[in-house]
């Protein structure tokens, strides 16, 4: 995720309108800043890696002239934070800038096209190849056909903001799945990323839908459809946010704009390309013992992965919290050992201390992390950006499912690599994960039972999750959301496990959260569900749609619709979950963005 602006003006100068539009989606992205105008007839362009406040104390970015112009707050994905890799980026001639949000897929063989036409390339980032492939297309057409069939030879998800030396009075833009608003002004239109980054300028806004590319003057917009070229006609909207309500999107929380994101997060943590887990997954086949380490959420996603190793690639590989890994493990590690490391920050103390200690005794280290440049990335062999954006809210939510989908595709290509299940089941697997975006969409909308759910047990002093199989994580994972949001003292066990101490402290009313897919699992949790009953405990459900037994047998259930998924269950069955703890929090009154005692990354041990 990055945030991106435009703005073309009858007047004045467009930098310090972009500066401060900047300033407004910070919270999209803030590991470099760039900003580009045209005036005179030349491209001038000012970034660095860093924060806004910071770059700008070094280059002074109002100083740029120009009626028009461009910029972008970065959070990367392709190539580390630095001057090189910060937006816009440019092309050979210096003629076009690019500010863009997303994911270019097929960047890689873009590329080499491109190099073999003579383009050179400045920087590390998927980004580059759009202003080249313009230019290139320039050749023959004009700017606004030269970005149209650009957009329409670029796969993955795109936002973008063009300008070029070619036609100094439009500003284009491009939206395929990453967001873009046109924002319209008097004598003056934006585009940007969300509508708080326009807000103070104006209140009317123009959405704009998939495969569209928006035409942008000072006194005019025209839209079309860039596949087919065919004109759109748009209804301008009346934004009544007020700018702290737009940068959430129009939610009162981030944690909850982090919940509904999650389609987006895993499509684009499933994006990523194969060379990485390739490398991998061929150094875990080869190692004599694996380990994956992390800390809290990201302990149940190394959980969750070790039940997908030995599952589906027949690998075992032993999970264990950061802060144990050398007391429990250490002296065992040796060269033939690999440690995949997972955390979201990429600097939490405790996992980089493991992972010194781990590459100190010639361990093999690789990394999953979101932050691009953090110490995980410079420890790692190999590290897998899993691209899910800023996650503001102190609660994991949207990286914890990207996380689970990169260890599962990592499982996947492991098991490929191991020939330990058939290539049909690998096809159907792959499909499976692809299609957990589109199955997560809907399990969103369970949040309308949710909040009734939440109003009947708000007053619960203590709630138990019980799940089996790899459905354990999702129980300790839920328990864990509920505990740091709500401040709810809550357990969390395998459900086979109840029966040995827990079950002595069920008594009438306790409410017990069961995840209970009809997977493998299904018959013996139905039984715990039973010994439950008999202590006459409140059960309640995570269940698949239409299973009548348990909706009998259970006094509240959630039904997941194509809930059948088998080893990707705690990826949409986390959902309701997340958004139980989100809304007891809500209703008990405690800030969900920032739970007391506890930081976003924890960087000391
Ligand atoms: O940045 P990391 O993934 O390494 O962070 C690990 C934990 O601190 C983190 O998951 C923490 O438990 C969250 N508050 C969970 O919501």
């Amino acid at each position: 995720m990055c945030g991106i602006f435009g703005t073309t003006l009858h007047k004045g100068k467009a930098a310090p309108v972009i500066h401060q539009a900047l300033e407004r989606l910070e919270y999209r992205g803030y590991d470099s800043v760039g900003l580009a105008t045209i005036h005179d007839n030349k491209l001038s362009i000012k970034k660095d890696q860093g924060s806004i406040k910071d770059v700008d104390s070094k280059l002074n970015f109002d100083e740029l002239c120009g009626k028009i112009g461009v910029g972008h707050t970065r959070w990367a994905t392709h190539g580390i934070p630095s001057f090189e890799n910060a937006h816009p980026h440019m092309d050979c001639k210096k003629n076009v800038a690019i500010v863009h949000n997303g994911i270019i897929g097929n960047f890689i063989e873009l590329k080499s096209e491109l190099e073999r036409k003579g383009h050179i390339f400045n920087s590390r980032t998927d980004t580059e190849v759009i202003p080249h492939l313009i230019e290139e297309n320039m050749m023959d057409e004009d700017f606004i056909e030269a970005v149209r069939l650009a957009a329409r030879k670029l796969e993955g998800s795109y936002s973008l903001a063009a300008i070029s030396t070619h036609s100094p009075e439009l500003l284009i833009c491009v939206k395929k799945e990453s967001p873009l608003v046109i924002g319209i002004g008097k004598n003056a239109n934006f585009c940007a990323s969300d509508v708080s980054a326009f807000l103070p300028l104006t209140k009317k806004a123009l959405f704009l839908d998939e495969d569209e590319l928006a035409v942008v003057k000072s006194d005019k917009i025209e839209v079309m459809n860039f596949r087919t070229g065919q004109d759109i006609q748009h209804d301008i909207s009346e934004i009544t946010w007020s700018t702290e309500d737009a940068s959430k999107s129009g939610y009162k929380h981030f944690m909850i704009k982090e919940i509904h994101e999650q389609p987006l997060a895993i499509s684009n943590a499933l994006r990523i390309q194969n060379i990485y887990y390739d490398l991998i997954a061929s150094k875990m086949h080869k190692a004599e013992q694996v380990y994956v380490i992390g800390c809290g959420t990201s302990y149940h996603a190394c959980l969750a992965a070790s039940y997908l190793f030995s599952k589906l690639a027949m690998l075992q590989a032993k999970p264990i919290v950061s802060s144990e890994f050398i007391e429990q493990y250490g002296h065992a590690i040796n060269k033939k050992s690999v440690v995949l490391a997972v955390s979201q920050s990429g600097e939490t103390a405790d996992t980089l201390d493991a992972l010194r200690f781990a590459k100190k005794m010639g361990a093999s280290i690789f990394g999953i992390t979101n932050v691009m440049g953090s110490s995980i990335t410079r420890l790692s062999e190999v590290y897998i950006g899993q691209n899910s954006g800023p996650e503001i809210g102190v609660a994991a939510t949207k990286t914890f499912t990207a996380q689970l989908s990169v260890l599962t595709m990592l499982a996947v290509i492991l098991a490929e690599k191991k020939g330990s299940i058939s290539n049909n089941e690998l096809e159907i697997m792959k499909k499976m994960l692809l299609d957990v975006p589109k199955v997560m969409k809907k399990t969103l909308s369970t949040e309308v039972k949710i909040k009734k759910l939440v109003k009947r047990y708000k007053d619960k002093s203590s709630f138990c999750f019980l799940g089996r199989g790899i459905n354990v994580t999702t129980a300790l994972e839920a328990r864990l959301k509920l505990l740091e949001l709500s401040y709810i003292p809550s357990l969390a066990y395998p459900a086979g496990e109840s029966k040995h101490g827990f079950i002595a402290v069920v008594e009438e009313g306790y409410p017990i959260i069961f995840i209970a897919p009809k997977d493998g699992t299904y018959d013996k949790i139905l039984g715990n569900i039973m010994e439950m009953k008999a202590r006459k405990a409140s059960t309640i459900g995570i269940i698949q749609a239409g299973d009548e037994k348990l909706k009998q047998l259970l006094d509240d259930y959630i039904e997941i619709k194509d809930g059948s998924m088998n080893f990707l269950s705690p990826l949409i069955y986390i959902v309701p979950l997340q958004l139980f703890a989100y809304w007891m929090a809500v209703e008990r009154k405690c800030d969900p963005d920032k739970p007391r005692n506890l930081a976003k990354s924890v960087t000391v041990e």
